[in-house]
């Protein structure tokens, strides 16, 4: 059974270096499975190894199940934390056939070895490798090595497994399939997940939690939805997938329901629009509005609901249809705009966007925040989320990380679900 994980102002800093982690703070329900984002750097692997006893926190807490495994003068090695890791490189005793890879999680449960044997199999069949369990690791390719270490992770029913980007090195066919089997065997297992990856489609399709990671701290925990609908910071909205980003002028007050109407500075736009205000608030009239790829529509240019007018820079066949990146007159750009016909390059076009997906920061806000020094955007292809994506353990975080009270996106949560 999955163990309650608790993680107080947890801060790692490695000799002569920056803040690794900087005062992390979350809560992980019982069977529930968290996936901790960011980009390379944010500390996502440091977190990993403290949780798992490889590395010492330098100032704060972690308990597992109730027991404090870190934090003072605490501190418990990996193997006294019941918990087991997956690690991208797949890291298999390469003298030991897969068979035995999978018992060797046994042997501390003190199990005859023909126990271990028996239990061992069960697990390989589970993970689609019954036929392979006598095979060395180097006659397994890149996934059935996974497979057996994902089945090592489980034969011993931990409480608590943790996924050190575990599909990185796959390529992406075998990454999807590898991705539905973890999700499945992990939720069937009931254990607690801490999963981390660099891959927002990845984390949004395998989460009941996302934590976002910047710079070693914990800037977003929600659910994916949310993290979708409202980024909690500039930041946030660009790690997990936007079409594009416009300046703004804002025209009126904050609406009922943290909405406010903008209109874009920009030759191209037609008509003003509607958007959400996100959580820094406003501070005046310049803002930036950040656009999700899933809010925008193409159409004719003749169209009376567009807002703005521009032309396809490129299309791209997505088997379902298409995906322009279309070029506004002020040059810039707004990339997945999906349509099931393919408009021509060059073709003039009109877009309209759906507030859902429009979001505003103040102007200062948004500049401050790259990642890696750049700007990121696009691919949208992999962000929607819908679907019964399994139970909700409960999580909670620092009060400005989870604003779920928010009635609009309880709404629209609800409404996705
Ligand atoms: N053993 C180490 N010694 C010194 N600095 C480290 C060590 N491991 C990681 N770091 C630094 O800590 C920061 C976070 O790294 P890491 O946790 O590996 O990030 P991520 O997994 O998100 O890519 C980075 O700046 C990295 O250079
Ligand atoms: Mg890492």
């Amino acid at each position: 059974m999955g163990e309650h994980i608790a993680v107080e102002d947890a801060t790692k800093v490695y000799s002569g270096t920056a803040k690794a982690l900087d005062g992390v703070s979350l809560e992980v329900g019982q069977g529930t499975v968290l996936v901790l984002l960011g980009p390379s750097g944010s500390g996502k692997t440091t977190l990993l190894r403290c949780l798992a006893g490889i590395e010492r926190l330098s100032s704060g807490r972690i308990s597992i199940g109730g027991t404090v495994v870190a934090g003072g003068a605490v501190h418990l090695p990996p193997e006294r934390r019941n918990l087991s890791m997956v690690f991208q490189d797949y890291a298999l005793w390469p003298h030991l056939v897969a068979r035995e890879n999978v018992a060797f999680a046994l042997k501390r449960h003190g199990l005859p070895r023909a126990e271990r044997r028996r239990l061992a199999g069960e697990m390989l069949e589970r993970v689609g490798l019954g036929r392979l369990g006598d095979r060395y690791p180097s006659e397994l390719s890149g996934g059935e090595q996974q497979r057996v270490a994902l089945a090592r992770a489980l034969v011993g029913d931990t409480g608590l497994v943790l996924c050190d980007e575990p599909l990185s090195s796959l390529d992406a066919d075998l990454r999807e399939r590898m991705r539905i089997e973890i999700s499945s065997l992990v939720r069937l297992a009931g254990a607690t997940t801490v999963y981390i990856t660099h891959d927002q489609s990845e984390a949004f399709a395998l989460a009941d939690v996302v934590g976002v990671l910047e710079r070693g701290k914990l800037v977003q925990l929600a659910i994916p939805e949310q993290v979708y609908a409202a980024p909690a910071t500039p930041f946030v909205a660009r790690f997990t997938g936007l079409a594009g980003e416009l300046a703004v002028r804002v025209l009126g007050a904050r609406r009922h329901g943290g909405t406010v109407e903008v209109e874009a500075v920009s030759r191209s736009s037609v008509r003003p629009l509607v958007a959400r205000v996100g959580a820094h608030g406003l501070d005046g009239g310049d803002a930036v509005l950040m656009v999700r790829p899933t809010a925008v529509r193409l159409g004719a240019p003749e169209d009376t609901d567009n807002h703005l007018l521009g032309r396809v820079a490129d299309v791209a066949f997505r088997g379902r249809g298409y995906e322009h990146a279309v070029e506004l007159d002020c040059g810039t750009q707004i990339s997945g705009v999906f349509a099931e016909r393919r408009a021509g390059r060059r073709e003039p076009v009109g877009l309209r966007l759906d507030t859902s997906g429009c979001i505003v920061f103040p102007a200062g806000a948004a500049a401050t925040a790259t990642i890696g020094g750049m700007h990121r955007s696009g691919n949208g292809s992999g962000a929607h989320t819908s679907g019964d994506l399994g139970a909700r353990g409960g999580v909670a975080g620092p009060e400005h990380a989870l604003a779920l009270e928010a009635p609009e996106i309880a709404n629209e949560v609800a409404r996705w679900r």
